[in-house]
């Protein structure tokens, strides 16, 4: 007959099958009964998450355990762990999952561009943010998993297709900051269909399959709305801040506020709002115009407990004859000052 002592000593190194930490560490072994006249054991365990097949896999592991050791019968209960012990061993599981991501590199902090819909500004946002941070000496790079919409190498003037080194597909290294885009591996522009299943393989072969070195920040220039690859972006990144960008129209904060709230669903925190569009300047009179409206992103910071990161005015990129990239601002543009600025509040967030 098993002794209390014996089922915890056998119990013990049994790992939480999320946590990848044993039941000793997590003080996950909660209760043990034994009925010796029936042989009976029945033991009540905690888990860092309920009713997952990896639970189902636990229990058979738990019950061969004990059943192997003498036991007739074994009766299991589960409960969840408390949060401060799910806290305290998540980070580092999600850290590892993450540098396995980026072939071992640990600095990478992940960035999301999200909106709640098309055309506001999300890969205008994506695209000079990454300049921004790159101007600030940082490594950056881009992942354009907007697969329907993607325009990220145009709008860099990328003309360039990334090469294959071994079994790795470089990146195409634009002003520094390295890209990824759909548009790369899609024959002359022709739009694809995609379906949910490979979405989420697209977006993980966008990590596994790409040299991406040691990067400081990837951002991540996400589909408009709320779809199935927000929460791909949650699986695979758990770490990932999302930056919401929305136009100064009531009615658009209103639509990006559902972009927002499926990052607070999958708890990823957000940085801030970008409100794009806010304004056209008169070049003769200096003057401001609110063409689509005033306070959306206000609005919506106030909806998603965040702050306003900064207005972007309405205003294209210089003309340049040399350098082909319709959609970067150039260092000394009005708007690349406000990057400056949106980008210098990030790090100052993330890296504190
Ligand atoms: N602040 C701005 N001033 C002028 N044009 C802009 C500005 N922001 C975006 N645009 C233009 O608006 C269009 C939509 O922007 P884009 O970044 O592609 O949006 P999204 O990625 O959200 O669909 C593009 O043609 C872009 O060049
Ligand atoms: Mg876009």
């Amino acid at each position: 007959m098993l002794t209390k002592e014996q089922v915890i000593e056998l119990l013990n190194p049994v790992r939480d099958p999320f946590l990848h930490t044993t039941l000793e560490e997590t003080d996950g072994i909660k209760s043990i009964t034994i009925k010796e006249d029936k042989n009976h054991v029945s033991v009540k365990v905690g888990i860092s998450k309920l009713n997952t097949g990896e639970q189902m896999e636990m229990q058979q592991e738990i019950v061969g355990i004990l059943k192997k050791n003498g036991a007739t019968t074994v009766g299991l209960r589960f409960e969840q762990l408390p949060v401060e012990i799910i806290r305290k061993y998540q980070p580092a599981v999600e850290q590892a999952q993450e540098a396995s991501l980026m072939g071992g590199s640990t600095n990478t902090k992940f960035i999301a561009i999200a909106s709640g819909k098309g055309g506001v500004g999300k890969s205008t946002v994506t695209v000079n943010l990454a300049m921004a941070l790159m101007r600030l000496g940082k490594k950056v790079g881009i992942i354009d998993a907007d697969i329907y919409g993607f325009s990220v190498p145009d709008m860099m003037g990328i003309e360039e297709r990334p090469v294959v080194r071994g079994k790795k597909i470089i990146p195409v290294e634009r002003f520094g900051v390295k890209v990824v885009s759909m548009g790369f591996f899609v024959e002359d522009n022709s739009p694809i269909i995609w379906r949910g299943p490979m979405l989420g393989k697209m977006l993980n072969s966008f990590f596994t399959e790409v040299e991406w070195g040691d990067l400081d920040y990837l951002l991540l220039d996400l589909p408009p709305g709320t779809g199935d690859i927000a929460m791909d972006v949650h699986e695979l990144l758990p770490t990932c801040k999302e930056v919401i960008v929305t136009t100064p129209h009531p009615t658009a904060a209103f639509v990006a506020a559902r972009a927002g709230q499926m990052a607070m669903k999958t708890d990823h925190e957000i940085l801030g709002v970008v409100e794009n569009m806010s304004y056209f300047e008169s070049k003769l009179t200096g003057e401001k115009e609110y063409v689509f409206g005033k306070g959306g992103g206000k609005k919506l910071a106030e909806v998603l407990k965040t702050k306003v990161l900064g207005h972007l005015p309405l205003m294209q990129p210089y003309m340049e004859e040399d350098v082909f990239a319709p959609s970067v601002y150039q260092e000394d543009h009005p708007t690349a000052k406000e990057f400056h600025l949106i980008a210098s509040k990030i790090v100052a967030k993330i890296e504190e």
